[in-house]
């Protein structure tokens, strides 16, 4: 049997070139080997205050997005989240099994409720188990996240182990995968940040839907540094950040696109990355508004995969359930 994937993203913003290379694109490469279940995970994006239309459109748009990226809708399983009950039925239950300094400890809890001064929603707080019941009803193997998501996977393996000594083996410990190159990409203007759909300021974030202009401006002002040589080094944030997206995007090696490139001057590095997001840019963009314009299509694979996601879960949360001392 085919080892099972689960992974999802949050419609709490357009999706980004760091979405784009740190998980869309892997999971286009992932779909022979494996059996894939990816949410869209909408109970996650209201931990933040959301617009309602927006969010509306947003969880149809993130749908079109995995598709464009390749991700085949034969092979894979599409659905989101809110049309499948158990995630919240079973966060429940796992919430009662967590301790609050386990989510205490989490970095991207302390990042994010910094931003909510003393209305700091609940939802923030517990949202990794949210993540950990989303994994553990599919029983999956593996999760292919990027690195800052992979705490939240780690606290998912604790409180799997945590209720299988107690009550007898019921969840998969999974596994997280992360690409080598595509773990992080790194905000433009701040290329300590990572690069996230949810930045208050937009100037070093590549959205997928920016036009070719937008792109070409948001590269050519990223931020570098003083060195001024074109070489991977921890101490040139800015130029390690578009040497990895280059070479991730050419999928060539650091080596290979630092030899082409050494010598340049940074408009050389910059041009070489504003080319390398354009011609993978265009025609994702065109195949997203292809796939918004048909909705009964997009209705039919997120209604399919919200089925076959119900018949998954309905056996892990039963046997959740039994084994607590729920009545059946
Ligand atoms: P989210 O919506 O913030 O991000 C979705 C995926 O994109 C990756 N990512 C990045 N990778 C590289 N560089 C970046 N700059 C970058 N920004 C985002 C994230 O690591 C993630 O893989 N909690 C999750 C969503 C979630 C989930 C799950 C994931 C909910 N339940 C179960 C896996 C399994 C989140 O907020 O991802």
């Amino acid at each position: 049997m085919k080892k099972r994937i689960f992974s999802g993203v949050q419609p709490s913003g357009d999706l980004t070139l760091g979405n784009y290379l740190g998980a869309l694109r892997n999971w286009a490469k992932l779909q022979d080997d494996y059996d894939p279940i990816y949410s869209i995970v909408d109970l996650h994006a209201i931990t933040v205050k959301q617009d309602p239309e927006l969010l509306h459109h947003r969880t149809l748009q993130n749908l079109a997005m995995y598709i464009a990226s390749g991700v085949d809708p034969a092979k894979n399983t599409f659905f989101i989240q809110s049309h499948v009950k158990e995630h919240a039925e079973l966060s429940w239950i796992l919430t009662c099994q967590t301790y609050m300094g386990e989510l205490s400890r989490m970095t991207q809890y302390k990042d994010k409720s910094q931003r909510h001064g003393d209305s700091i929603p609940a939802g923030l707080f517990t949202y990794p188990v949210l993540m950990a019941a989303d994994i553990l009803l599919y029983q999956a193997d593996l999760v292919p996240v990027g690195d800052d998501q992979s705490q939240h996977v780690e606290l998912t393996r604790d409180l799997a182990v945590r209720f299988n000594n107690a009550y007898g083996q019921t969840f998969t410990l999974p596994k997280t995968y992360t690409s080598p190159f595509g773990a992080r990409i790194y905000d433009l203007q701040t290329p300590t940040k990572l690069m996230s759909k949810s930045s208050e300021s937009t100037a070093g974030v590549i959205f997928l839907l920016d036009e070719p202009d937008v792109i070409r401006r948001k590269i050519s002002r990223s931020v570098t540094d003083s060195i001024g040589l074109i070489q991977y080094s921890d101490d040139q944030p800015g130029v390690k950040n578009l040497l990895n997206i280059i070479a991730l995007i050419q999928d060539k090696t650091i080596e290979e696109v630092v030899q082409r490139l050494e010598g340049n001057g940074y408009k050389a590095l910059k041009d070489e990355a504003t080319e390398a997001v354009l011609s993978v840019l265009q025609p994702l963009q065109h195949r997203i508004y292809q796939l918004l314009d048909d909705p009964a299509e997009l209705s039919a694979i997120y209604t399919a995969g919200a089925e076959r996601a119900r018949e998954i879960a309905a056996v892990t949360l039963d046997d959740v359930k039994r084994k607590i001392g729920f009545v059946l």
